[in-house]
């Protein structure tokens, strides 16, 4: 009986040791432990017998019994073990792995050079004023001695909303009149925003920005225009060497009126020491009509007034020789200034 038992062990080592999976372990399992197994058979024969030799028998049987259970848990282990491992690898996180950069946002170009404007106005004390993009008739036009049928209206030829007395804004003058008539002087601010035009070509995009500049008090004259806006540029492109002219000019809403050009010697695009001069705002004095428009007493007081084009400027400080690359939103354009 020993003998045989011992070939049912090993039976059992050799068999279970070929198995890989836990479902083939229960399945092999079954040939020596299970209802028809091989100990179970050994088992059913102990009836058969003489109840002397019963209780040897029964414990040889049971010790080979507990010999095949244990090396159905050993193989068990090694197989969990093993899946374990192998489960592991296939999960691996590799943490010295760079990490993947998020992508930034950053200001559109426009913004920084506007953040940039307002930054160095408030330095010299003025504030910044607002105003609608969708603008009255009046406010764009009438009220900067513009009326209907003035020449100068078709200089701007602009969207008019059909049906009403509304506009996109062509300027950002409007909100002169809108600040004066509810503030008095001194009055010291400038209007960044956007404006449209029925224009478009590689220098003109229907949508375009502009700052508008005020400053209302007494004793106000071109002087301080020329002070202001000099000292301005001189701190956006943080260059002393810059100087302006003005040229004379016409705007309905100035007298006398003016066009400011920039000297621009070592400027991007100009190599060389030839000056070039810039045009870059339109101003002037605040015309009577204008003041008193705005609720302003043009005997006390008087002011001057510019509007820049934003764009430009951006397009000079950041060497930018397309104005359309501002608005197509490239990102390989844009992130260069984030
Ligand atoms: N609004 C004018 C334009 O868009 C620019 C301008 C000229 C603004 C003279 C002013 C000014 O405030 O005084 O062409």
């Amino acid at each position: 009986m020993q003998a045989q038992l011992d070939a049912i062990v090993s039976d059992a080592r050799r068999v279970l040791d070929g198995v890989q999976t836990i479902a083939e372990l229960e399945q092999s399992k079954a040939q020596f432990v299970g209802k028809t197994g091989s100990l179970t058979d050994q088992m059913k024969q102990l009836g058969k017998l003489p109840p002397e030799e019963k209780p040897k028998a029964g414990a040889l049987i049971n010790a080979a019994k507990q010999q095949v259970e244990a090396i159905i848990a050993e193989r068990k282990d090694a197989i969990l073990a093993r899946e374990l491992e192998s489960k592991l690898a296939a999960e691996a996180l590799d943490v010295t792995l760079p990490g993947r950069a998020r992508g930034r946002g950053g200001l559109h170009p426009i913004s920084l050079a506007q953040e940039r404007i307002e930054q160095l106005f408030h330095s010299m004390g003025f504030s910044v004023a607002d105003g609608p993009e969708i603008e009255t008739d009046y406010f764009n036009f009438t009220a900067l001695n513009t009326p209907e049928k003035h020449p100068a209206r078709s200089m701007q030829d602009t969207f008019y909303i059909e049906g009403s007395k509304h506009v996109l804004r062509t300027q950002t003058s409007p909100v002169q009149i809108r600040y004066m008539q509810s503030h008095q002087p001194p009055i010291r601010i400038i209007c960044p925003g956007r404006v449209y035009r029925c224009d478009h070509d590689a220098t003109h995009s229907p949508m375009f920005h502009q700052i508008e500049g005020l400053w209302v008090d007494e004793g106000i004259s071109l002087a301080d225009l020329k002070g202001t806006v000099t000292q301005f540029l001189r701190g956006f492109f943080e260059r002393e060497d810059i100087n302006i002219r003005f040229r004379p000019s016409y705007f309905p809403f100035v007298e006398p009126g003016v066009e400011i050009d920039m000297e621009w010697s070592r400027g991007v695009g100009n190599s060389g020491n030839e000056i070039k001069w810039l045009e870059i705002a339109g101003a002037g004095v605040v015309h009577p009509q204008v003041l008193r428009n705005g609720g302003i007493d043009p005997e006390k007081y008087s002011g001057f007034a510019f509007g820049m084009g934003l764009d430009r400027l951006a397009m000079l400080r950041y060497g930018v020789n397309d104005l359309r690359l501002f608005f197509e939103n490239d990102v390989r354009f844009l992130r260069q200034f984030a």
